[in-house]
């Protein structure tokens, strides 16, 4: 257990992540920890569980899982995966598919599969009912045709479901949370070193491309850091039946943050805000 956690924290933090194209790079960073990627991710990857729990499973539906590494989510799905007609793990790191393969075969689910592909430019056979993205944006360096791909291959009226960590932009919305100057600087820049993006327009954008059903923000712990929280936030959305004139249509992803220039309050812990009738 300490071997695998101390082997799993010398890929984070040590080992180099080499590779001319996007996806040699993940394999670079995933190759040597992804027997352990489950066990260590427990620990860090807050609020995947309250995500899968909150989204609907419905007899024949389409659920696809984008940047879905090691299939954990459908395993979070529990007894509702096998009401689902089709589910696919798709996911561009051919290391954390292998662990996906073997839990399917494991399980001995018919109805789920993996799929090698770029989150961009994926699109299934028929339309999906159900998207999600748990820790994966931040991974994909062209969000922005992640989330318009996402669009595309959800049927009108279907649902998005993220959870990543991300950090506030320096004035948000109300009454979305604010994050101190310290925490939209240090987590950023401590992620980048693994190719983890955090940012500051991924909600924003999200509230702006789809209709918010709701949002939570919250912070969690990291392994071996027990004295700072990470922020993340879940979003679930829906697909408009019939966007009509006031669908934004893509579009950039918003006025360009100037980034972390001021010194402010201090963040709350967590904020929630719910659009969902009833
Ligand atoms: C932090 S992991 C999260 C995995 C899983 N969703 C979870 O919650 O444990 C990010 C995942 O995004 C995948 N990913 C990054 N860029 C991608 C892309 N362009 N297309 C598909 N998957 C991508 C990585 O390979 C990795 O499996």
């Amino acid at each position: 257990m300490i071997a695998d956690t101390l082997k799993t924290v010398y890929h984070i933090v040590l080992s180099p992540v080499r590779g001319r194209t996007h996806e040699e790079r993940l394999g670079s960073f995933y190759k040597g920890q992804a027997d352990n990627y489950d066990a260590f991710r427990k620990r860090m990857l807050h609020g995947r569980k309250e995500l899968i729990d909150s989204l609907p499973a419905e007899k024949g539906q389409v659920w696809v899982d984008i940047g879905a590494g090691t299939g954990e989510n459908a395993e979070m799905m529990g007894e509702r995966l096998s009401d689902f007609g089709s589910v696919q793990l798709v996911d561009l790191c051919e290391p954390l598919l292998e662990v996906a393969k073997a839990r399917i075969e494991k399980n001995g689910w018919k109805n789920v599969r993996t799929v090698h592909a770029d989150a961009t430019e994926y699109q299934p056979q028929d339309r999906a009912d159900l998207v999600t993205f748990s820790y994966s944006l931040t991974m994909i360096p062209d969000w922005y045709a992640a989330i318009e791909n996402a669009y595309a291959m959800l049927k009108p009226g279907g649902r998005i479901g993220v959870v990543d960590f991300y950090v506030s932009r320096t004035y948000p919305e109300k009454p979305f949370v604010k994050h101190s100057w310290a925490t939209r600087t240090f987590w950023p820049a401590w992620f980048a070193s693994d190719n983890v993006w955090l940012n500051r327009d991924h909600l924003p954008y999200l509230r702006r491309r789809f209709k918010t059903l709701r949002v939570d923000e919250g912070s969690g712990k990291l392994p071996l850091m027990p004295f700072v929280r990470v922020p993340h936030y879940r979003f679930i959305g829906t697909k408009p039946i019939d966007p009509g004139p006031t669908d934004p249509g893509p579009t950039d992803p918003g006025p360009t943050d100037p980034g972390p220039t001021d010194s402010s309050r201090p963040a709350r812990e967590t904020g929630r805000f719910n659009e969902e009738p009833g």
